[in-house]
């Protein structure tokens, strides 16, 4: 299973140093951009994304939990194999946004909140490749792992069936709760602060890896 750690937990005053910190022992970077609109927090955007950007050398996965993401998409200066994800709660018809992602080079992603029904998310199957599962309600790290997710990431892999589409699922991952997440059929963990949350990332990764394969 990938281990993509959520730079939302790491120390934003040196983010650079938290990111290499781990870039070796991991696949990819989660960066959590919030608005405080779509979700009652605020983060980072573009600027700060895309300064890192040029620092780390792993792909990006870029979680959009704003309104109006077809504004501030294009603004991500994304390499190859990057991916844009937003949230279908703020589509009336993604399918314009999607053209727009990939138009700069970057892979397409979507996500849903724990309320939304899947169903809003399976016509866009052909268009995306990487579901993102959230397993709390979006906007904080630290929460309690909601484990309606598995049933949402088995359902996915079904409808899935021979796409070429990753699911990655995030927020209450630890330890205990990756276990079920890879048996349950997910491809990527989203890990916050069940890495940057413990004084030493490397055991925390190799126990979070170990976990996942038991
Ligand atoms: C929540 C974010 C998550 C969060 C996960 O809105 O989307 O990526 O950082 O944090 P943990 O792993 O601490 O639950
Ligand atoms: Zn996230």
């Amino acid at each position: 299973m990938k281990l993509s750690p959520s730079l939302l937990s790491a120390d934003f005053a040196c983010l650079l140093d938290e990111a290499l910190s781990v870039e070796d022992l991991v696949d990819r970077f989660h960066w959590d951009v919030m608005d405080g609109h779509f979700v009652p927090n605020l983060t980072f955007g573009p600027p700060v994304v895309n300064a890192l950007r040029k620092k780390l050398h792993i792909p990006f996965d870029i979680h959009l939990m704003i309104d109006h993401p077809e504004v501030y998409a294009p603004q991500f200066a994304i390499q190859p194999d990057d991916v844009i994800i937003f949230h279908v709660e703020t589509q009336a018809d993604p399918l314009e946004l999607f053209r727009s992602i990939r138009a700069k080079g970057a892979r397409c992603g979507i996500t849903l909140k724990p309320g939304t029904p899947l169903e809003d998310i399976v016509a866009y199957l052909d268009h995306v490749s990487m579901i993102l599962v959230m397993s709390v309600e979006p906007g904080f790290g630290g929460q309690q792992f909601m484990p309606e997710a598995l049933t949402r990431v088995r359902e996915l892999r079904q409808l899935i069936g021979a796409r070429d589409i990753e699911i990655s699922i995030d927020g209450g991952i630890n330890e205990t709760t990756i276990r079920s997440v890879a048996q349950a059929g997910a491809d990527i963990a989203v890990a916050g602060s069940a890495i940057f949350g413990k004084p030493d990332r490397a055991a925390a990764i190799h126990a979070l890896r170990q976990a996942s394969r038991e």
